[in-house]
């Protein structure tokens, strides 16, 4: 079924998962042409008609992220150009949202930065996915659709775990909120680890708000990056009797020592999304890589269709 005024666009970290999309739809994903001149500069070519479409274009950030982001800017402003009626940058991970707020002088809240350039670059919407804290949302003067994955995820956990001894954890008292839906929708008790940043890498933890000794706990995260918070974070839980230790995330980043760091984690389970592509070296035994590509699929055949984004998880 090819829907009528609909195309949609992928850039390169998102590929993958906008050809799930489409094919989800029964349409053929849009061919962009990205290529670079001689001086380094990225050139942008939409390969088809997009003259009055209603065109959403997908790119995570994920690395090279200023890489990424550029491409999906440059893409960005070459649909304005080609007359698309309605562009919808859809942007399964923002990785920007973690630089939200001034937490030190004279630095940049380039989660807004960013959020700005996409309007100025020509996106009349945003989709994305469990931005690292509410409240980015409210960076965008256009509007936003924020999806979540936490009734996938709490979907996997009531399929595969028994729940009965189970306590979910929030690796810091900025995720509590977060870890706070997520057990209230598996129905089981929550913790709070103390936690302070060291370092883009490291975190050190202190004691433990909430019943974990002897219990089945399951830290819940927006994304795992290096690693840090969640080994960390095992550690502290393991120190106070935590029986078995899983983590789950929306974003699976693992950059940097990650795959190390979870590999030799005492870490029964990973569950994390394909917001971030994630290559097969990065796939661990103990991960499980759970698809959104339905969630997207259903939001943009809403979206375009003016009905309720909301509905979608009542
Ligand atoms: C922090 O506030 C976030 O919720 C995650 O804990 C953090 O982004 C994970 O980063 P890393 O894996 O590098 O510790």
């Amino acid at each position: 079924m090819i829907k009528h005024g609909l195309q949609i666009f992928a850039c390169s970290a998102s590929r993958d998962l906008a050809c799930d999309i489409s094919q989800r739809l029964g349409m053929r994903l849009g061919q962009l042409d990205i290529s670079r001149f001689s001086n380094d500069n990225l050139r942008v070519q939409i390969q088809d008609n997009v003259r009055e479409r209603d065109v959403f274009v997908f790119q995570s950030f994920t690395e090279p992220v200023s890489e990424h982001i550029m491409e999906l800017l440059i893409t960005l402003d070459a649909l304005r150009s080609a007359s698309a009626q309605r562009i919808t940058a859809v942007i399964p991970y923002y990785s920007y949202a973690r630089s939200d707020k001034k937490d030190a002088p004279r630095i940049s809240i380039t989660g807004r930065l960013i959020a700005d350039l996409l309007h100025t670059a020509g996106a009349d919407r945003v989709l994305t996915m469990d931005l690292h804290a509410d409240q980015v949302h409210g960076f965008f003067s256009v509007p936003v659709d924020h999806l979540t994955a936490v009734t996938l995820i709490v979907e996997h956990f009531r399929n595969r775990y028994d729940l009965s001894n189970m306590v979910a954890v929030a690796t810091d008292a900025g995720g509590a909120k977060r870890a706070g839906r997520f057990s209230e929708k598996l129905g089981i008790p929550m913790a709070i680890i103390d936690k302070r940043r060291v370092s883009d890498t490291t975190v050190k933890q202190g004691y433990v708000v909430g019943e974990v000794a002897g219990r089945d706990v399951v830290i819940f995260e927006d994304e795992i990056a290096t690693g840090g918070t969640l080994v960390s974070s095992v550690d502290t839980l393991k120190a106070a009797g935590a029986k078995s230790v899983h983590a789950a995330a929306t974003h699976g980043v693992l950059c940097g020592p990650a795959i190390e760091r979870l590999r030799n984690a005492a870490l029964d389970s990973i569950v994390v999304t394909n917001t971030v592509n994630l290559p097969a070296e990065k796939r661990l035994d103990k991960l499980t890589v759970l698809n959104v590509a339905p969630l997207f699929a259903a939001a943009i055949e809403r979206i375009h269709s003016g009905q309720s984004v909301g509905a979608l998880f009542e």
